[in-house]
């Protein structure tokens, strides 16, 4: 941690990810903020069929299941926890109306999509992880935009504010990103979202940055 507070970068490299640990922090810090944003979103927009990138044990898709009744489709690239998802849904009133795809969701091309409608595509506190190759990211959208031409693309994502400094607040949101900082990941701004959307070939149709939370919530959809 010192070495960390230091800004070392052998510490911010030699920083594990626990995976576990941030799937239950993402989890438990969604229902408080990211759950109902994505759910008031969809009820605007009337959307109830879902893929959401990233779903881990799928909290968030049957919140939205249980609150606006959407059929969701989780992609999740870790086949254990793909596996483990699908199995929970068995005998449940999920079953049928939530499905797991297994894939990564920077590989559109490898996805086997179901058939059925996509209405709107979610991803919350996914993206900004792999940024630091942006022209990855920027291929995986464009390559999304084409595959889905008519969905919404609902972002729920870390908002660098101007000039603010993490950690100055006790809020929960403001210890996660502090960490982000210090193990050197990318802490895009509002203009970075909106540039990168947009250099994918969307426009932006919505947004709402929380400063204090460092956050955004963003809907876009194919520019053409
Ligand atoms: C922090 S968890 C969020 C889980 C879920 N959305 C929720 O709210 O409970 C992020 C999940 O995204 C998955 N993930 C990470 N990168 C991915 C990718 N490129 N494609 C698909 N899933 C990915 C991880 O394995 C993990 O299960």
């Amino acid at each position: 941690m010192e070495g960390l507070l230091r800004s070392d970068q052998a510490a911010r490299s030699a920083a594990r990810r626990d995976e576990e640990a941030i799937r239950e922090a993402s989890t438990a810090l969604g229902f408080d903020f990211a759950y109902p944003l994505v759910s008031g979103l969809l009820r605007a927009y009337r959307l109830t069929s879902v893929l959401e990138f990233g779903c881990g044990r799928l909290a968030h898709l049957k919140y939205l299941r249980d609150r606006n009744g959407i059929k969701g489709w989780g992609l999740e690239i870790d086949s254990r926890i793909a596996a483990a998802s699908t199995r929970d849904l068995q005998g449940t009133a999920y079953e049928g109306v939530l499905q797991v795809i297994e894939g990564d969701a920077l590989s559109p091309g490898s996805v086997i999509l179901p058939a059925g409608r996509i209405e709107a595509v979610v991803a919350v506190d996914l993206l900004h992880f792999y940024l630091r190759d942006r022209e990855r990211v920027l291929a995986a959208l464009a390559g999304w935009r084409e595959k889905l031409p008519e969905a919404f693309f609902i972002i729920v994502e870390i908002c660098r504010g101007p000039g603010r400094r993490a950690g100055r607040s006790p809020l929960p949101k403001a210890e996660y990103n502090l960490c982000h900082r210090l193990t050197g990941q990318a802490l895009p701004a509002e203009r970075d979202w909106l540039e990168l959307f947009e250099a994918a070939g969307y426009r932006s149709v919505r947004k709402f940055v929380f400063p204090s939370l460092e956050h955004g919530a963003f809907v876009f959809r194919s520019a053409s």
